[in-house]
């Protein structure tokens, strides 16, 4: 049994009799500490300026038909896994193999899982701290009265400046390693459990300003209108790696969670919600954003800055945009925080694993590691900014250490990771065990979800793999 699962489960868990592995108290319970861990800046940061960079409406389709057709499925597939087994992602994955005679070799889908947890964090942590450092700035009122120039210009001296962000990216740093080395308390959970349908309504506040604007149909237009002429193959990618990542799928985090669920839920249903909250999170902060950013002529593609260029904005205007600052980005910085542990996790399980360190210590060795390594991304925004290392490859020109560290994990490692976890549910793995797992009470249902699982998910993750490298 994983004591970081059992951890992160706090008063949710409960001993099942059976082994003392302790369960999740409800699917409720499931629900919100898988979206705990989906839910975070991918979809608040990264989905609205990605989707910029992409050009709009087709790219938003496109991911979402990955989080239907590719994402979804895998949840299922990694949840099941992870109930099957009842252990960590390699332990569930050794077991599963060995009941039905596989090869060993199946355990280093949670081998790349936890590399890609890794080198995640080192950049999530810096944009944490981002988020951390606007809180001071809406607190203090630094938005009130600003022009959009102002508050541009707030957003280009903090990236500038890599003692200050390096100061940040420790705070947030720090932070989630407290909570991972004390596991996380019921206290802290039940919070949790309050502040992410807090920060639902407050993405419906920005919203309702975003509509009062007269840029909003602009803003729906942009999101929700496909135009195909501006849709790239590497876009492609980019929608296909997204789905990975905001639903933390494709490196053992739902493994990791599925080992907690009670036999009598159904994976299939609960996974459909946990997708569902995550993208109307995504797709709400995007309705929040775009009508700014056409409201104060700014540039839709302008990178990972755009939410902190243009919800400022909103909040120097609006009435009370003060308090709804300050609490939209405390709020950002606990979903941040919420998915940065689960992330933590699976680093500091394997150090207790396999070096048998203790859970404190393995999460200050892990953590500082992590909190070294994102120093690279803190450089690749100021001194390093014109450090291409592999620029070399016309396909990586221009990207710094940052811009790779996020290429690799989310669009090369997670859909790797997603692929053979497909396959291995698909192809390998006893159908019975997955049929009764799944207990759909219909085998036309579960033949259907099958097929998807066999044919479509993997033959859609190479067909974009593929396309990328001619
Ligand atoms: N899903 C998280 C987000 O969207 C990021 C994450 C990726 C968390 C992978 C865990 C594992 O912010």
């Amino acid at each position: 049994m994983t004591e970081l699962t059992q951890a992160a489960t706090g008063s949710a868990a409960q001993a099942d009799g059976k082994g003392g592995h302790p369960l999740w108290s409800s699917r409720l319970a499931f629900i919100l500490a898988a979206s705990g861990s989906a839910v975070g800046l991918g979809n608040i940061w990264k989905f609205p300026y990605i989707t910029g960079e992409n050009g709009g409406g087709a790219f938003v389709l496109v991911y979402l038909l990955c989080i239907a057709l590719i994402g979804i499925p895998i949840m299922v597939a990694e949840v099941m896994i992870g109930r099957r087994g009842g252990a960590s992602p390699i332990n569930s994955m050794r077991k599963l193999a060995s009941r039905d005679n596989l090869s060993r070799r199946w355990i280093w889908i949670g081998g790349m899982g936890m590399v890609a947890s890794f080198l995640i964090l080192s950049f999530y942590s810096v944009i944490g701290g981002w988020a951390l450092s606007y809180v001071g700035n809406s607190a203090g009122g630094l938005f009130v009265g600003s022009s959009s120039d102002e508050i541009g210009a707030l957003f280009g001296n903090l990236l500038s400046d890599p003692y200050t962000l390096l100061l940040w990216h420790s705070v947030f740093m720090v932070l989630v390693i407290m909570i991972v080395a004390r596991g996380v308390s019921s206290g802290m959970e039940k919070a949790i459990n309050i502040l992410m349908p807090v920060l639902f309504v407050l993405l419906l506040v920005m919203v309702g300003y975003a509509m009062s604007t007269d840029s909003f149909g602009a803003g729906f237009e942009f999101l929700f209108s496909p135009d195909f002429s501006k849709l790239t193959t590497e876009g492609v990618l980019t929608a296909l790696g997204h789905a990975f990542f905001t639903l933390s799928l494709g490196m053992g985090v739902m493994m990791a969670y599925g080992s907690y669920l009670p036999k009598n839920v159904s994976i299939v249903k609960t996974a459909v919600t946990v997708s569902v909250v995550d993208t109307a999170v995504a797709l709400l902060a995007g309705l929040a954003i775009f009508p700014l950013v056409f409201a104060n002529g700014m540039e839709a593609g302008a990178g990972p800055g755009l939410i902190f260029q243009t919800l400022p904005i909103a909040f120097g205007q609006m009435s009370g945009g003060v308090v709804f600052g300050t609490l939209f980005f405390v709020l950002l910085v606990v979903a941040a925080v919420t998915s940065a542990i689960s992330l933590l996790e699976p680093v500091v399980e394997w150090f207790e694993e396999q070096k048998g360190i203790s859970r404190l210590t393995g999460a200050f060795i892990g953590g500082g590691s992590i909190w070294a390594l994102g120093i690279l991304t803190i450089l690749s925004l100021n001194v390093w900014s014109d450090f291409a290392p592999l620029g070399m490859f016309e396909r990586f020109e221009g990207k710094t250490i940052f811009d790779l560290l996020d290429y690799v994990t989310a669009n090369l490692m997670m859909p790797l990771g997603g692929l053979f976890i497909a396959l291995f549910v698909g192809w390998f793995m006893s159908k019975p065990s997955a049929e009764n797992e799944l207990s759909f009470g219909s085998v036309f249902a579960f033949n259907c979800f099958m097929f998807i699982l066999r044919y479509i998910t993997p033959a859609a993750v190479l067909v974009v793999f593929v396309y990328n490298l001619l």
